[in-house]
């Protein structure tokens, strides 16, 4: 239910700081840190290149998990579109492990490749908010986001949940490798989930971005570096879902290779700056769109904020802080949707959860 929430998508906006600390107790072991089950541990460790298959926001999770994955656990990572992989396969490596990330568990163009690899005799595992789901049901194993149900069709808290979960794998199969990760990750979580409420509780300010930046705009583009371009891409993907805002997330260095032709006088450009050493990059990226008339809203991170940013976020590690980060844009989408009158829960022409191929 949504209690005193006028939308779902809302409400699951604000649950996130709960969903990760859920996280954290459901997969602690009596150490108190958090780990992944042996069995799951080994059949990763047996491989030689995890392949992530996923759609939608789901993909966006993957490609931010090969990071952390290939960061702490040091294992190859490829990250496919679900749809694409079945007839556009890549050369498989030997000892492939294949992890599909699936809030419903239900995505027919993911199954379609579970179906594949399963045939071909492949290890699987799914990462699912529903226990039961057909993904789950036919992976060799499961990692569940403990997120509660996801209601609105544009997905937030399991997206965040995706997160959390990829780096405890990552985390614990680097472990089990000897690799120092150079973090305590059950510490780290619980800062997130105290940065998330922190996050949250500035809806007054996010609601202001939008009506500044997004009020009668017909695009709008995303740019960061770096794991920001992933959440970059989120952000765009949230704010085309629910306001029809056409919205576009680049690398910030591919932008003046064609897409910069696009920006007009006033054009919102929102740049994400988490990252200390591409923090240069996208300050330049962002003079570049500034001098074509670009409106600029540039999101960083505290300690490496500069004058006329927009919004600061307060410190996260480096590694997690898309798990922060996202929230903002999270809320400015919701609230330009709110301001255009959408139907933020029910946008046009989506469902929850994608059945057909
Ligand atoms: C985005 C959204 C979709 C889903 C995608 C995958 O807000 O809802 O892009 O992320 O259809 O769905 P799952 O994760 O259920 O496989």
């Amino acid at each position: 239910e949504k209690g005193t929430y006028a939308h779902f998508m809302l409400k699951e906006i604000d649950e996130q700081p709960l969903v990760v600390r859920n996280i954290i107790s459901k997969y602690r072991n009596e150490a108190g840190e958090v780990e992944l089950s042996e069995d799951i541990r080994n059949a990763i460790l047996e491989s030689d290149r995890i392949y992530i298959i996923a759609a939608g926001t789901s993909y966006h999770a993957g490609l931010v998990g090969k990071q952390l994955i290939e960061n702490f656990a040091k294992i190859p990572v490829e990250v496919h579109v679900a749809s694409e992989f079945s007839y556009n396969m890549p050369l498989l490596t030997e000892k492939p492990f294949f992890i599909y990330i699936s809030q419903s568990g239900e995505t027919a163009d993911s199954r379609a490749v579970l179906v594949q690899t399963n045939e071909m005799g492949y290890k699987s595992l799914t990462v699912t908010n529903v226990p039961g789901s057909t993904l789950s049901r036919e992976a060799d194993y499961t990692l569940l986001l403990h997120a509660g149900p996801e209601i609105a069709v544009a997905s937030t808290k399991a997206y965040t949940a995706q997160l959390a979960v990829l780096a405890i794998l990552a985390a614990d199969i680097a472990k089990a490798k000897g690799h120092s990760v150079g973090l305590d990750l059950t510490k780290e979580l619980g800062i997130i989930a105290n940065t998330m409420e922190v996050l949250c509780g500035q809806k007054e300010e996010m609601e202001k971005i939008a009506q500044e930046y997004l009020a009668t705009t017909r695009n709008c583009f995303f740019i960061g570096r770096g794991v920001d371009f992933y959440v970059g891409l989120e952000g765009a993907l949230k704010l085309k879902e629910i306001s029809y805002i056409q919205a576009e997330g680049f690398a910030g260095g591919e932008l003046k290779h064609g897409t910069i032709a696009l920006i007009e006088n006033g054009t919102p450009v929102i740049a994400l700056a988490t990252q200390a050493h591409v923090n240069l990059g996208i300050r330049g990226n962002m003079k570049e769109v500034v001098a074509r008339g670009a409106n600029p809203c540039t999101i960083s991170m505290k300690g490496l904020e500069m004058e006329g940013d927009r919004f600061v976020i307060p410190a996260v590690h480096e590694m997690l802080s898309p798990l922060a980060s996202v929230i903002p844009l999270q809320l400015i989408s919701y609230y330009a949707a709110l301001h255009r009158e959408c139907d933020v829960d029910k946008p046009r022409n989506l469902a929850k959860s994608v059945t057909v191929e």
